[in-house]
């Protein structure tokens, strides 16, 4: 049995079950919103002065005991008892042990459920700015690599099947692209985040005359809730922020795979850096892609966590409800995981060596100008769709005389349209292909070097 007193004991004649203390108690994983506790205690104890309720004196012992117990929490000093229930209750006890009785005021008019909203509402606009900086790196890596094989070509592929050519750096940059969203995506979420709910109360506001307009200006949140039953019950911010980390999750899980893929003897197109490449404890030849595979596989705790949230809040009656509080490791864990994640890749992309023969040469089998062969008939003059009948033709007859499109003869092609002529050679070229797609998106190379400035621009732009 719980022994201490609780701070909400008075109408209970008996202790707590240990195991409900256990089974309750968010202590041990919430204990790292403390900074943002105290900087919202910090806040509201001046609200509150403001507001009458404490002197100016009264104010400044407890912002200076606050102050002492962010110190100590710093330094790891913390009772993870769960008879303390959770953070909240472990500051205010930890206040009252260091001012005394004084220490009791500063819940006056708050409550625990704006509390915990302004906390991870404080967390999460803290987190998001990382977030977006670690995204910045990775797209840095994966510029770095565009420009470092610029011109390098592979098969792009539809359905894992050769399809056309395109420039390594194109496939890379469409990560970029990815990327990018996503941090505007966090970024605007940003705006959902920054709503400032002290004032709410329990649920239905706040009787004493706090000014709630200073009190954001104060944590720097541009508005404040406008119902207090919403402020209490909301976690759409923390949907929203799940639904972003598990977007972004399937990006660099697809990274992964195509790196995993493309690590193999099969492709052979890149060969990862050993520091962020493992061994078999059995088999010696072995270069595993351990941490992609990792990236990949962490992806489903992020989607598990916005599943969880979802269907823990999909039955709540308003307002606040304790289900509410299973929001908080679904959310540290999409943060560990996602930051974690980002962490590893940019480096490991920036590490990658590539063998540009390797891609170029698997651009030729496969009849990845085939496409080309049927835009040259259009070109002089045939229906797209005949001119589709007739390569596929054509392609069936290379299959069956194992040539490439560009090994046939002037005479052989003539079998099949009186449209060839020599011209069809360099029609079909692996560079006069990918100079023809240099429409805005394409991948001729002129445009994928204009994207990448731009990209880099963009990137330049955010940062500073
Ligand atoms: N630990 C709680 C949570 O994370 C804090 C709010 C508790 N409020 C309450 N009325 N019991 O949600």
């Amino acid at each position: 049995m719980g022994k201490r007193k609780k701070p909400w004991g008075g109408r209970f004649a008996g202790p707590t079950e240990r195991k409900v203390e256990e089974y309750t108690a968010s202590l041990p994983f919430d204990w790292r919103l403390y900074p943002y506790d105290i900087q919202g205690s910090i806040a509201y104890a001046r609200a509150l002065v403001k507001a009458g309720v404490l002197t100016e004196v009264e104010g400044g012992r407890i912002t200076r005991g606050l102050e002492e117990i962010r110190k100590e929490l710093d330094e790891g000093e913390l009772d993870l008892d769960p008879a303390h229930e959770d953070i909240h209750m472990y500051i205010e006890h930890r206040l009252i042990e260091k001012v005394g009785e004084l220490g009791g005021k500063l819940h006056t008019g708050r409550s625990r459920n704006e509390q915990v909203a302004l906390d991870l509402r404080l967390y999460l606009r803290g987190e998001i700015g990382r977030i977006v900086h670690e995204i910045r790196d990775l797209q840095e890596a994966l510029l770095e690599q565009a420009e470092r094989h610029l011109d390098a070509v592979m098969p792009g592929y539809t359905h894992l099947q050769r399809a056309q050519p395109v420039l390594w750096s194109h496939h890379l940059m469409a990560y970029v692209e990815m990327l990018a969203r996503d941090a505007v995506r966090f970024q605007d979420c940003l705006t959902r985040i920054t709503v400032m709910p002290l004032g709410s109360g329990a649920l239905a506001g706040t009787a004493y005359p706090i000014d709630r307009d200073a009190l954001a200006q104060d944590l720097g949140f541009p508005e404040v809730s406008r119902n207090s039953i919403d402020a209490v019950s909301d976690r759409d911010f923390a949907l929203e922020f799940l639904a972003g980390a598990s977007i972004i999750m399937m990006h660099l899980s697809r990274l992964s795979e195509e790196i995993i893929l493309w690590a193999t003897a099969e492709f052979g197109f890149v060969d990862l850096p050993e520091a962020y490449a493992t061994g078999s404890s059995l088999m010696p030849q072995k270069k595993n892609p351990d941490v992609a595979e990792l990236a990949r596989g962490k992806a489903g705790r992020v989607f598990g966590g916005l599943v969880a949230l979802l269907t823990a809040m999909k039955g709540l009656p308003l307002s606040y409800n304790r289900d509410l509080q299973e929001d908080k490791e679904a959310v540290f864990d999409a943060v560990d995981t996602l930051r974690g994640t980002l962490q590893v890749l940019a480096p490991m992309v920036q590490g990658l060596r590539v063998d540009a023969e390797r891609m170029r040469q698997a651009t030729e089998e496969g009849f990845l100008n085939a496409t080309d062969a049927a835009d040259y008939l259009v070109s002089k003059g045939l229906p797209f769709r005949q001119a589709h009948e007739v390569i596929g033709t054509l392609v069936r007859y290379c299959l069956e005389q194992k040539k490439r499109l560009d090994q046939l003869s002037l005479k052989e092609l003539l079998q099949y349209s009186p449209l060839f002529d020599e011209g069809f050679y360099s029609y079909i070229a692996l560079d006069a292909s990918l100079k023809r797609r240099g429409n805005v998106g394409g991948t001729a190379p002129e445009r994928v070097r204009e994207a990448i400035l731009m990209a880099r621009d963009e990137l330049k732009k955010g940062k500073g």
